[in-house]
């Protein structure tokens, strides 16, 4: 599986550090919404879901968290630890985000508005999906 990180340009001078992002050419898509994660608990595992059409760019801006992605086929860890890191998530692709550090804020750039029909929230469902995908690829639909 590839991972695809991106490297924020930090604007940084004697005062400290800035990062800008701008839709299109920082986030490789039109950023529809913002949110982000704090005081997560010790333990807790979030996300354990996939999307169907929706691309997330996430970014620990503060402190440290580790995402599990798997495309149904293979899985990778990544933490997240830079506030200049942005780690890619495409459609199709099932993710959880755990080891949160006290002080973790998990910002996320998504290419769509909230939308719970766009989820996939049961993994054997995900699984599914991606061997019906795969099949329809392979038939050339
Ligand atoms: P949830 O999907 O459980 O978050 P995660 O996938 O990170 O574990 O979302 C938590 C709650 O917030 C849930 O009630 C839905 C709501 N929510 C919104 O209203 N808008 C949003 O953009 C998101 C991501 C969640």
């Amino acid at each position: 599986m590839q991972v695809v990180k991106y490297m924020f340009q930090p604007h940084g001078d004697e005062r400290g550090q800035l990062i800008a992002l701008e839709e299109f050419k920082d986030i490789p898509f039109r950023i529809k919404r913002v949110y982000f994660m704090y005081d997560t608990l010790e333990g807790v595992v979030r996300g354990l879901h996939a999307h169907k059409t929706l691309e997330q760019i996430l970014v620990c801006i503060h402190g440290s968290c580790k995402i599990k992605l798997d495309n149904g086929r293979e899985t990778k860890i990544i933490p997240l630890e830079k506030p200049y890191e942005g780690l890619y998530v495409p459609s199709s692709m099932w993710r959880e985000m755990f080891d949160f550090s006290p002080d973790a804020v998990l910002l996320v750039f998504a290419s769509e508005l909230y939308d719970e029909n766009d989820y996939i929230r049961d993994y054997g469902e995900f699984k599914k999906y991606i061997a019906d995908k795969e099949k329809e690829k392979s038939e050339g639909i």
